[in-house]
């Protein structure tokens, strides 16, 4: 079995020191090797408290917050708040209901299928940029070439532009400065901080916003001017547009909306990229499980893939859920006690972070056999009765899920089947790869890669 690369877990002790030592490092690599054992406990570095919550039954509880009182972490909420305001990502309570009643619609079957239309286009203008690395045979960056794919793919679904134009590349470049800078990524605030704390911005995060939220607005304006001679817009900011509270009759307002389609572009692209990174390095690195995942792709021929041919790729799903499992893209789900609480007999009081990770779930030794093994087959039908309720969550569980799982993992397995389909990637520098926590699982470098037509087509 194969078993990918992940942090050492450490002592509990050592862990303390390092942290106190150095006030940096991220989450991940610094998590002691109970986090991945206990059912509930406590992550003893941070002076706010921090309850790691991986037992299904409690965490759904948590998640699912009947009481209302485990709202989105106000470090979190606090440090995204310049690029996507009180958005549906880190709102509570009727405002948060309001925003997702409004925005489901935009995620509907029906919009699926036309999304699935511009995720193919993106993949075709893809595989030109990927014929000509194939020529230089130049190294480039996974990381970069998929956030770079994943986020023309949100530009043409949500509003019917593509990457090539100069706003995309700009709005591209600044959520980079973000994703790298942004104050959530700052392990020392988790450390330090009390709660509830005012969440100093660097000055290059607030300016990146400025530009996004810009640009954004340029779009927003013109979706609400309508399109060309008087066309209709067909996409997701349209359809966020013309969303009406069912109450009041109202729809958003326009910084409302360059809130809710920020989210769409943050949410909507780090994340997958995140994933497909992970799955390129899987697939790079285990010949046998590539051409298991070439067999069943090639079964539908070579033209133009539709979308039921791709939703009947059962194994590229499954590798791709398995890739979920062990690289979740986002590996913490935090929460905060807005009130006392008590968790599996954990006394949180008001303020601490309740820490749901499906880092430490999906890699828990009662929950998974062989958790660290990468094992797609964990997913097939034969095999399902093994899952546990509540183990397995990388798009979270219970009213706050995510909003676009299926649109994920349809693209995803789009942009696998086609791109295994006619590629050989080769990984490089494959013993030196760590995953860390930023906003997204990552390589803590950035995994380089080499790409070539397949040799056996
Ligand atoms: C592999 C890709 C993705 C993963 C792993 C992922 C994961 C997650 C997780 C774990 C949550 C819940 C967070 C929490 O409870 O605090 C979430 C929420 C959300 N996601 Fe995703 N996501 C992905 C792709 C997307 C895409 C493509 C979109 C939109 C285009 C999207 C939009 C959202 C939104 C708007 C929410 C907030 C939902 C709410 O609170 O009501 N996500 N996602």
């Amino acid at each position: 079995m194969y078993r990918p690369p992940r942090p050492t877990p450490l002592a509990a002790v050592i862990s303390l020191l390092r942290t106190a030592a150095r006030g940096g490092g991220d989450l991940m690599s610094l998590l002691p090797a109970k986090a991945y054992r206990v059912r509930a406990g406590w992550l003893g570095y941070s002076r706010r408290g921090i309850l790691i919550v991986n037992d299904p039954e409690l965490l759904r509880d948590v998640l699912t917050d009947p009481a209302g009182i485990y709202p989105k972490n106000d470090l979190m909420a606090g440090a995204l708040e310049p690029l996507v305001g009180n958005s549906i990502f880190v709102s509570h309570g009727d405002v948060w209901r309001r925003q997702r009643r409004m925005i489901d619609p935009a995620f509907s079957h029906m919009r699926l299928g036309k999304a699935f239309v511009s995720m193919s286009a993106a993949v075709d203008d893809y595989e030109h940029r990927l014929d000509a690395l194939c020529g230089t045979g130049e190294p480039f960056s996974l990381d970069l070439a998929m956030s770079h794919l994943t986020a023309d793919i949100i530009c043409r679904t949500v509003f019917s532009t593509s990457l090539r134009s100069q706003t995309a590349i700009d709005v591209f470049e600044s959520f980079t400065v973000f994703e790298r800078t942004c104050a959530q990524v700052e392990f020392k605030r988790l450390v330090f901080d009390k709660p509830f704390a005012a969440i100093p911005q660097h000055p290059e995060v607030l300016a990146a916003c400025e530009r996004i939220r810009h640009h954004l607005g340029e779009l927003v304006d013109s979706h609400l001017a309508g399109g060309e001679g008087g066309a209709v817009w067909d996409d997701i900011a349209a359809e966020v547009i013309a969303a009406r509270d069912l109450d009041t009759g109202e729809g958003f307002t326009r910084k409302e909306l360059l809130d809710q389609l920020g989210v769409m572009f943050l949410a909507g692209h780090e994340t997958t990229a995140s994933a497909l990174i992970w799955t390129f390095m899987i697939l790079g690195l285990q010949p046998q499980a590539m051409a298991r995942l070439r067999a069943e792709v090639d079964a539908s021929g070579d033209g133009a893939l539709s979308l039921e041919q791709v939703r009947r790729m059962t194994f590229v799903r499954n590798v791709f859920k398995e890739t979920l499992r062990l690289y979740p893209p986002i590996p913490f789900i935090p929460r905060v006690a807005a009130e006392d609480a008590v968790i599996g007999g954990h006394r949180a009081k008001r303020g601490t972070m309740l820490m749901i990770a499906p880092w430490t779930i999906h890699r828990h030794r009662d929950l998974w056999k062989d958790p660290h093994a990468f094992d797609p087959d964990r997913f097939s039908a034969e095999r399902e009765h093994e899952l546990i309720p509540g183990a397995y969550l990388p798009f979270g569980l219970g009213p706050r899920v995510c909003i676009g799982a299926g649109f994920a993992q349809l693209e995803a397995s789009l942009i696998l089947a086609r791109l295994c389909r006619r590629y050989d990637f080769e990984i490089l520098d494959a013993d030196r790869i760590r995953p860390v926590a930023r906003l997204t699982t990552r390589p803590e470098k950035q995994l380089m890669c080499r790409v070539r037509r397949r040799a056996d087509a």
